[in-house]
């Protein structure tokens, strides 16, 4: 079994292998999980493998597997990107793959956990991040995390045939540790 990094309630969080590999496939293929990611093109098992294979020891890129403690399932991941030294800030990724699970909490469970690593475990700074506007769902998320509005980047990306909007929000670690919720506390190894 390979060890979890973290854990709250309802979820692990663990690297993925490659093993994992035709679940992100699956998840990367849906038009309706990937709306909202800069992630438009196909992807393959090849290529998704050497994703994985590159990834593997980067220290400037996290990608956890969200795994559902009830029934040991992968239902998502989420990310921390371009990890960044002297100025201590990554970019925040996060995406629940099965659709099913939408709407029942484990993004912002996912979301106050990967917080919690980034600013307890990482010493980061500063957390940020891109969403479309026409994401109501990550925005709530975001916003109930603590994340704030930094501006829009006016018709930044292309969807499903129309160009729309791109909101910049970002929390730093001051904010987060004056707003911490219980789950946040919840980050350790097992
Ligand atoms: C966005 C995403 C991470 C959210 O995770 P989730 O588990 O579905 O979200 P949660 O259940 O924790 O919370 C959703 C919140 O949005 C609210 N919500 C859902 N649809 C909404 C809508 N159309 N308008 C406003 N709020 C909405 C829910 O009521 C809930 O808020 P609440 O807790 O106050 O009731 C997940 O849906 C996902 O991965 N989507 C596909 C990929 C993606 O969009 N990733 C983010 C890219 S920036």
């Amino acid at each position: 079994m390979i060890p979890a990094y973290a854990q709250s309630p309802r979820l692990l969080f663990r690297s993925p292998e490659s093993s994992d590999a035709p679940t992100l496939v699956r998840w990367l293929n849906d038009p309706e999980v990937t709306v909202h990611i800069a992630r438009t093109l196909p992807i393959g098992l090849e290529e998704e493998l050497s994703w994985l294979k590159a990834r593997a020891g980067d220290q400037r890129n996290i990608t956890l597997l969200l795994v559902s403690r009830d029934g040991d399932l992968p239902i998502g991941c989420a990310g921390l990107r371009d990890i960044a030294l002297p100025d201590r800030k990554a970019s925040f990724g996060i995406m629940i793959g099965e659709k099913e699970c939408w709407d029942r909490g484990f993004g912002s469970e996912a979301t106050e956990v990967m917080l919690g690593i980034a600013f307890e475990r990482l010493g980061l700074n500063r957390v940020e991040l891109q969403v479309d506007e026409t994401n109501p769902r990550a925005i709530r998320v975001y916003e109930k995390a603590g994340f704030r509005n930094e501006g829009v980047a006016r018709k930044a990306r292309f969807q499903n045939g129309r160009f729309v909007d791109v909101r910049q929000m970002a929390i730093l670690a001051d904010e987060w540790r004056a707003n911490r919720s219980p789950v946040a506390g919840t980050v350790c190894q097992t």
